[in-house]
């Protein structure tokens, strides 16, 4: 991987390749025969996971399905989706809102530099570990939103994420990020993909003998697109309806 820091120079960019990219990738409901290279599932995993996330806590899992009787058994539990029944790889994407902890730690121990900045060593330490923890049954998340209530009066500070819910939200969030970068990838690659969020979480999560505390926030079918893939023009709403300037 280009570590362009090192490089301390940004490289050339060209946005016609990245409008391409974006313009091209359409959620694609039916697929052709041919198979995804392994190097390439590989390489958009790894460009998965360069997606910017949450303190670097990286709270996402991704399973690759190539296997026939457990691609059969998802797309069973995609309630049988023409975009499962037919994708050539299923890559079931999943947050884990538990996996903070645990993953505090590890930037400590994966922090890049020779030396660690002070600020760092106590924010993966200690602020990290009060901040993200739910505490039992959510009751540390309470306290801290009984607290930040109090002093939030008088001046601005993080608002959560306090208790159980909000940690799904906020793992959910960072590996939304990373489904997208996925797919992006795929496409420039020249593959496809749809998301898809029909399914029996319940059934995924046997499946794949996750966690409980495991969110399936996407399960994506890959492959090339089949002629009568796509099933109809894009279309979104008018933009002004939706952005807001504020000079
Ligand atoms: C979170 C999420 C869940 C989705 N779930 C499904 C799904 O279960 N089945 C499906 O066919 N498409 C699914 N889609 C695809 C959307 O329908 C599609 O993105 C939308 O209609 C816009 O079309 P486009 O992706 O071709 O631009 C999902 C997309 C997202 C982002």
């Amino acid at each position: 991987m280009t570590d362009y820091r090192d490089e301390a120079i940004a490289p050339e960019t060209s946005i016609e390749e990245f409008r391409k990219i974006v313009e091209s990738r359409r959620s694609v409901r039916r697929f052709t025969d041919e198979p995804v290279p392994d190097a390439v599932v590989e390489d958009c995993l790894d460009l998965a996971m360069l997606a910017p996330n949450s303190s670097n806590l990286q709270p996402w899992e991704f399973y690759v399905v190539r296997d026939d009787a457990v691609k059969a058994k998802l797309a069973e539990a995609c309630l049988g989706q023409n975009a499962a029944t037919t994708a050539q790889v299923l890559i079931p994407i999943i947050a884990r809102p538990d996996t903070w902890k645990q993953n505090s730690l590890r930037n400590l121990e994966y922090w890049p530099e020779e030396t660690m900045p002070k600020i760092i060593k106590n924010y993966y330490s200690k602020i990290a570990l009060f901040h993200y923890n739910p505490g039992p049954l959510g009751s540390l998340g309470l306290a801290k939103k009984a607290l930040g209530l109090v002093v939030g009066l008088k001046q601005a500070i993080p608002r959560g994420p306090y208790g159980i819910n909000e940690m799904k939200t906020w793992a959910v969030k960072s590996t939304a990020l990373a489904a997208e970068n996925m797919m992006l990838a795929f496409r420039a690659h020249g593959y496809d993909t749809c998301p898809m969020e029909g399914f029996d979480e319940r059934r995924v999560r046997k499946i794949l003998d996750l966690p409980s505390d495991a969110i399936v926030t996407m399960i994506l079918g890959v492959g090339k697109r089949a002629e009568d893939g796509i099933y109809h023009r894009r279309y979104r709403f008018p933009r002004e309806e939706f952005i807001h300037y504020i000079s």
